[in-house]
């Protein structure tokens, strides 16, 4: 395992980069670009392990899928085009390559074994599994069909009307994959609106689908037609960097072309409530999905109470966000968070254990975490566990810290940025 000794001192960021693009869309983008008949050509594509890992499983049922750097080519047939895998399908550590492939599969005609890595074996699948089987799917798997690896058979769906028990992007847009392979309309109702990006992406590759508030219908028997996608740059990379700056001295940076789909710039939400200096321009908008530029200058954040609704919308920012809050002035909760235990790692609790070590004064609550304001971080040993976000919130603390800090497990930040440490020497660099 590898590791870094980061010694980043009081250094100020400036500067403009461009982050890497949008994990959930690549995903999306070479799912859907599968399901397609005809050329997909996606440019801006996220080559981060977890990404490479939904190429790999589509390229294993048969589909042709050539990537040269950032751009990514998919020659398809469409549905029929998806072949059975003699190998079991490796799903890496990605949660959205597993919810969103099990949705697929269900709605094929074959059988498929599904497996990924330590973490994502231990994370809840029956919230999407269960569904699935409503919809007719056969879908078994350790601990009683609820853990990787699972076995999925699939074909013959019926449509259903569903409405999530979890506030889950991945399982509504699983379902809504199932019911493209349905007779009929199925419906998802959410009782808050989580990341709409499956939405906005089939229609572009020309599916019949209806949004009306929370609720989706998607009709079944269609037919996908290969288009063109340009992924935006991820806001969950860029939101590491627009904290940094805000809370090292002196700092002015702007990150261009960043996705600003509302369902997630809650980071730009928080970071406004927490009196951060920070400035949005809207460019353009692709395939229903705004980009443009966020500035941020260095602030004096002020505490705030981040709960309800807005979860959903940050759910992946998280991390730094609870970092910010250990430099506000006043005392943070953030409520309602439940399924930050359900991620790469329990987020509550290994967000919780690193900034304690960093010496933070931060309580874990079940559903969030309790943090007070104004603390002086101190140097020390940490480790990713594993978790990519857990590794850049560490890199993030170190500009703040005198000591030097050693970090453990840092390669695991490549599942979604994989030059982090790059863009983060450039704002560095540009700041001297
Ligand atoms: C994602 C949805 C979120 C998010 C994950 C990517 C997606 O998970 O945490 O990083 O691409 O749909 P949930 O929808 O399970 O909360």
């Amino acid at each position: 395992m590898s590791h870094k000794v980061l010694a980043f001192q009081n250094q100020k960021l400036s500067g403009k980069i461009r982050v890497p693009g949008d994990k959930s869309i690549s995903h999306r983008a070479v799912m859907f670009g599968a399901l397609a008949e005809g050329k997909t050509t996606i440019t801006n594509f996220l080559v981060g392990e977890d990404c490479l890992s939904t190429i790999g499983a589509f390229q294993s049922m048969g589909v042709a899928i050539q990537r040269e750097q950032h751009t990514v080519r998919i020659e398809s047939a469409g549905f029929e085009g998806l072949k059975e895998p003699v190998e079991p399908i490796n799903l890496g550590n990605s949660g959205t390559t597993a919810r969103l492939l099990m949705g697929i599969l269900a709605g094929l005609p074959h059988h498929y074994t599904l497996y990924g890595d330590a973490s994502l074996s231990k994370r809840p699948m029956d919230r999407i599994a269960d569904p699935l089987r409503e919809m007719g799917a056969k879908i078994d798997g350790r601990n009683n069909g609820r853990l990787l690896p699972m076995s999925v058979r699939g074909g013959g769906l019926s449509p259903i009307t569903f409405y999530p028990a979890v506030k889950s992007a991945q399982v509504k847009s699983g379902v809504l994959l199932a019911g493209l392979l349905t007779d009929g309309e199925t419906i998802v109702v959410e009782e808050t609106k989580t990341r709409d990006h499956t939405e906005n992406m089939l229609k572009a590759f020309g599916a019949d689908l209806t949004v009306e508030g929370n609720k989706v219908t998607v009709r079944g028997n269609q037919t996908l037609r290969g288009c063109e996608i340009e992924v935006p740059g991820d806001i969950s990379s860029a939101a590491f960097f627009l904290v940094a700056a805000a809370i090292a001295p002196d700092s002015e940076i702007t990150i261009e072309n960043v996705g600003l789909n509302p369902t997630r710039t809650g980071i730009i939400d928080v970071l406004e409530l927490m009196g951060v200096s920070i400035s949005v321009k809207e460019k353009k908008n692709i395939g229903g999905e705004p980009i443009g530029d966020i500035t941020v200058h260095s602030s004096e954040p002020k505490a705030a109470v981040i709960e309800g609704d807005i979860i959903p919308r940050i759910i992946d920012e998280i991390p730094i966000i609870a970092l910010l809050a250990t430099q506000a002035k006043g005392q943070t909760v953030i409520k309602d968070a439940e399924e930050l235990r359900f991620k790469e790692t329990d987020r509550i609790d290994s967000v919780v254990k690193t900034l304690t070590k960093l010496g933070a004064s931060i309580t874990p609550t079940t559903d969030g975490m309790v943090i007070e304001g104004g603390t002086s971080l101190n140097g020390g040993v940490t480790e990713s566990f594993g978790d990519h976000r857990i590794g850049m919130m560490i890199a993030i603390a170190s500009l703040l810290i005198d000591d030097k800090v050693e970090l453990h497990d840092d390669e695991c930040i490549n599942i979604s940025y994989p030059t982090f440490f790059e863009d983060l020497h450039k704002l560095l660099n540009e700041g001297q």
